[in-house]
C-alpha cells in the first residue's frame, strides 16, 4: 500500500512571524510519521519555512508559479525562482485561482509543464461544482480537467506530478464529500488517467482529496483504496490539527 501524502494550503494567511510559530509547533507534531507531509505557503514565508523545515520530514510548496522563465509579467513567479530557494512543490489550478483569477485547463497546462520543466513538483487540483454534480455533469467536467489540463504531460513527467480532487462545494464549506464520494470520484480520475497512460502508471499515480478535510474525518478519508492522501485548507491553519490529519493514517 503507498504511503500517503498530506499537504497543507495555507491559501493567503500567515504574516513571517505567525508561520514561525505555527512551522516551529508543527515540526516535533509530524516527524515520527511514514506519510509525506507538505505545507504550501505565501509566497512571502517560503525563505522562512524553506529555512525553518531544514532536516526535518516537512516539504514547502508554493501555492502558484507562472510558465514564463523572466520578463514582463508583473506580479507573477517563476518555477525556477522557487526551486532556486529550495521549495520542491506548487500547488497549480486551484478551484479559487480558476474562479477568480481566471485560470483554465489550458494555463493550467502551461504552468504545470513549467513547473515539472523547473524541477518542481505540482500539486495540480480539479474539481466540480456543486451545480454541475447536481446535473449529472461531475464526470464530463472532471474528465475535460484531465484529458486538457494534462494534454501533453509525458507518462514520465506524470510520476512527478500529485493531483488533487478538490470538489468545489467542499471547499471552505464544513460540507466533506463522503467517504464514498470521494473515493468514487477519485477512482474516476484514475481511470481517466488510466485511458491514457495505462493502468500500471494510473495506479502509481497519487491522487488526493481535499475539501473541509479535518482532524474528524481524515481518518475514514484515508482510509479509502483511492484517496491517496489529502489536501488541507482551514485545519492546516493549526498545528494540532494538521498534525492529527497527518498522524490519522498509520
Ligand atoms: P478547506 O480544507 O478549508 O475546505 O480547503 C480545502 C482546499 O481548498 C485545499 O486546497
Amino acid at each position: 500500500m503507498k504511503n500517503k501524502i498530506i499537504a497543507g494550503n495555507w491559501k493567503m494567511n500567515k504574516n513571517r512571524v505567525e508561520a514561525e510559530q505555527l512551522i516551529t509547533e508543527l515540526i516535533p507534531l509530524v516527524k515520527d510519521t511514514r506519510n509525506t507531509v507538505i505545507i504550501c505557503v505565501p509566497f512571502t514565508d517560503l525563505n522562512e519555512a524553506v529555512k525553518l523545515t531544514k532536516g526535518t520530514n516537512i516539504h514547502v510548496g508554493a501555492q502558484n508559479c507562472h510558465w514564463k522563465e523572466s520578463g514582463a509579467y508583473t506580479g507573477e513567479i517563476a518555477p525556477s525562482m522557487l526551486k532556486e530557494i529550495g521549495v520542491e512543490y506548487v500547488v497549480i489550478g486551484h478551484s479559487e485561482r480558476r474562479t477568480y483569477f481566471g485560470e483554465t485547463d489550458e494555463t493550467v497546462l502551461l504552468r504545470t509543464k513549467a513547473a515539472l520543466a523547473a524541477g518542481l513538483k505540482p500539486i495540480v487540483c480539479i474539481g466540480e461544482t456543486l451545480s454541475e454534480r447536481n446535473s449529472g455533469n461531475m464526470e464530463n467536467v472532471l474528465r475535460r480537467q484531465v484529458v486538457e489540463g494534462f494534454k501533453d504531460v509525458t507518462a514520465e513527467e506524470l510520476q512527478n506530478v500529485i493531483v488533487a480532487y478538490e470538489p468545489v462545494w467542499a471547499i471552505g464549506t464544513g460540507v466533506t464529500a463522503t467517504d464514498e464520494q470521494a473515493n468514487d470520484a477519485i477512482g474516476f480520475v484514475r481511470s481517466v488517467f488510466a485511458e491514457k497512460y495505462g493502468k500500471k502508471v494510473a495506479d502509481a499515480l497519487y491522487i488526493q482529496y481535499g475539501g473541509s478535510m479535518n482532524d474528524g474525518n481524515a481518518k475514514g478519508l484515508l482510509a479509502m483504496s483511492e484517496i491517496d492522501g489529502g489536501l488541507i485548507g482551514g485545519a492546516s491553519l493549526v498545528a494540532g490539527k494538521f498534525a492529527a490529519i497527518v498522524n490519522a493514517h498509520k
